[in-house]
């Protein structure tokens, strides 16, 4: 399709432009356009049922729990999965599974989600952190990682937005005991015809609010080895081993029954969330590309992403303000958001300081990613193709002015 682009105007201009809705104007959308959580609704007589039933949670797992671990294993291609009550706590123990305790080094991406980064500091490991690629938006084995003498426990990589990161060529670069994905905001997208979640040793899934396969709360780790996923068990059940003691000091971080029928029915919806999500994407990128607004793209020609969420990299004189500009786009009813790198997080610092972590390579790295991700914003693709497309729209019009000029 040929676009006529649209010229993007210095951002002094756009905040002087006061025919917008945060300076009192009409919204551009009249109301906020509806986004889908991901629960299916038809599920709730069989979560009624459970409720009735008296029993919504089981020592050790109950009987929808070990249903939906069977039927998510068959579905990513693995032998086993184990169902947590988040996606957080599945990452908890996956990073406890490969045996990265404290000080030991853990290679994480400095793209992904928070929950990521709080795996390794509960686990007490040391983060190595992996640049981003500022055409992806994902974590890339590109410049100096210095891993010292240790081999490094794990390799813990997001495929972040629902875009999907080089796993194989960061770990052959990386050489860690493991690797752990975290897929769950990517779930259904494919490096190489390989499904996201089977490219590791480990593959986790958040299952929380408009996750592809949503459980309203919840997570879930599938792997191949038995060993690891006796591990992630133990200490996601209190610490107890198969013989029922307490080796570890573990947590209760098991899924309940009726968050597992709610995950049952969302994953048969999955090739249908994925096509979805893909069309609005779609649209919405179609709208930005042709105002000459730069989204994140997949490593061409390998990945097929299954967008959750379209992320624009403002050009860089937008850096200081692009907390306005969402406080702006909200205004008009246009739901972007931004997300923080994983270095960049306040209490990393100092706790990396005081463990004497913290070098110039943290600190040369931490100023470049915030200098990406400071001029990120992000807009979901949970909703129609249509309401995609007036967002995209809108935030053309508040980017080139043409609010303004219409007013
Ligand atoms: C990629 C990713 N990983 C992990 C999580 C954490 O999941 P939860 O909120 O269920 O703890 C999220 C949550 O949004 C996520 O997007």
């Amino acid at each position: 399709m040929a676009h006529v682009v649209e010229t993007l105007r210095e951002p002094e201009a756009v905040i002087a432009c006061h025919a917008l809705a945060i300076y009192g104007d009409p919204p551009i959308l009249s109301s906020a356009p509806y986004e889908d959580a991901g629960i299916v609704r038809e599920a709730a007589d069989e979560v009624a049922e459970i409720v009735r039933s008296g029993r919504t949670c089981y020592w050790g797992g109950g009987p929808k729990a070990r249903e939906l671990e069977a039927s998510f294993a068959r579905l990513t291609h693995r032998k086993h999965a184990f169902f947590h009550s988040s996606g957080s706590s599945a990452l908890i123990t996956a990073v406890f599974a490969t045996g990265a305790g404290p000080g030991r080094p853990v290679v994480i991406g400095s793209s992904g989600f928070v929950a990521a980064i709080n795996a390794v500091y509960h686990n007490r490991a040391r983060p190595i952190f992996l640049a981003t690629d500022e055409r992806t938006l994902q974590a890339t084995h590109l410049g100096s990682v210095e891993f010292g003498s240790e081999q490094p426990a794990a390799l813990l990589l997001t495929h972040f937005l629902g875009n999907v990161v080089d796993v194989p060529t960061i770990a052959s670069n990386v050489a860690a005991s493991y690797v752990i994905e975290d897929g769950g905001q990517a779930h259904g997208a494919t490096l190489d015809g390989v499904p996201v979640g089977s490219m590791s040793d480990i593959g986790s899934f958040a299952g929380s609010h408009k996750k592809l396969v949503t459980a309203g709360q919840g997570g879930i780790n599938v792997c191949d080895a038995s060993d690891l996923l006796a591990r992630m068990r133990m200490v996601g059940h209190h610490g107890k081993s198969a013989r029922g003691v307490g080796e570890v000091p573990g947590y209760n971080f098991r899924g309940g029954e009726m968050e597992a029928v709610l995950a049952l029915y969302a994953m048969r919806e999955l090739a249908d969330r994925v096509a979805a999500r893909n069309a609005t994407a779609e649209a919405i990128q179609d709208v930005l590309d042709g105002a000459g607004i730069v989204t994140a793209t997949p490593i061409s020609g390998r990945a097929k992403p299954a967008w959750f969420d379209v992320a624009i990299v403002l050009p860089q004189e937008w850096g200081p303000h692009r907390d306005w500009l969402v406080t702006a786009l909200n205004a008009e009813n246009i739901p972007v958001a931004s997300y923080p790198s994983l270095i960049e997080m306040p209490w990393l610092k100092p706790w990396m300081q005081s463990e004497g972590w913290w070098t110039d390579f943290e600190e040369d790295l931490q100023r470049s990613e915030k200098e990406l991700w400071g001029r990120v914003i992000v807009i979901g693709t949970q909703m129609s193709p249509e309401d995609g497309r007036r967002c995209g729209r809108g935030i053309v019009d508040v980017l080139t002015g043409a609010r303004g000029a219409t007013k």
